[in-house]
């Protein structure tokens, strides 16, 4: 009990606003207020229309985007077949590549995805659908640096979070603890002060956050703030 209040306590929780949910017409806008308000990176949204329903933003946004922020570009790939992504998106600028597990047919090929991230020097993460077991990564765990569990099916902001995944991310913080090497957990999704702070207590260290920071409600500044206050108080 007490280590895990250590463990809290020195852990800093990273947060990461979804352009996704952004007015789309504005988006140097929105990364500057984003970088301003004490975002830790810019989440971009990659959707084909294949593996998801929608299409989004392709590596010209990343190019673009890069000139508006210092900030890391996180960079979650929602496509078919991502491996042919990996070097266009990391010569764009992407800071970390984060490819679908579903997206694969076994463990070798997605394997050797994660290295071609880890190749261009950046780090490598795997998303998870909500139904995917976490047993996916069993033979994964030395290729991994991020785990982005998805709280809602991917393709859209603004979905509720589903409380079904606080146990998969308590499951993964535990196999992140066995496997004895720094991984990011991350939690994509319905992130809002509630459930970000329901996260972080199942063990989520990176929170991924769309319509809670941009929005007509508040600023994105206010938004950050409230975020960044829910989870400090754990
Ligand atoms: C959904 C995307 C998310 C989305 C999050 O497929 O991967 O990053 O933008 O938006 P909110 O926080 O509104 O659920
Ligand atoms: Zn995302």
């Amino acid at each position: 009990m007490g280590n895990e209040a250590d463990r809290r306590a020195t852990r800093r929780i990273q947060i990461a606003p979804s352009i996704l949910a952004a007015d789309l017409a504005a988006l140097g806008q929105a990364v500057r207020e984003a970088e301003a308000a004490g975002a830790d990176a810019i989440h971009v949204d990659v959707m084909d229309g294949r593996f998801v329903p929608e299409i989004s933003f392709g590596r010209q946004m990343v190019a673009a985007l890069r000139r508006h922020t210092s900030l890391p570009m996180d960079v979650h790939l929602m496509v078919a077949e991502p491996q042919r992504h990996v070097g266009p998106f990391a010569e764009s600028g992407a800071s970390a590549i984060t490819i679908h597990a579903e997206a694969f047919a076994g463990t070798v090929p997605l394997r050797g995805a994660l290295e071609s991230i880890r190749a261009h020097g950046i780090p490598a993460g795997v998303a998870l659908k909500p139904v995917t077991p976490v047993d996916v990564l069993d033979d994964l765990w030395d290729a991994v640096d991020r785990v982005l569990t998805m709280a809602v099916e991917p393709g859209y902001s603004g979905q509720a979070f589903m409380p079904e995944v606080l146990p998969k991310l308590a499951a993964l913080a535990r196999r992140v603890r066995d496997a004895g090497r720094p991984v990011d957990l991350a939690v994509d999704g319905g992130i809002d002060e509630e459930t970000a702070r329901n996260c972080v207590e199942a063990g989520a260290t990176f929170l991924v956050a769309g319509s809670s920071v941009y929005n007509t409600r508040r600023t994105v500044a206010e938004g950050m703030a409230a975020l960044r206050a829910a989870v400090s108080r754990q």
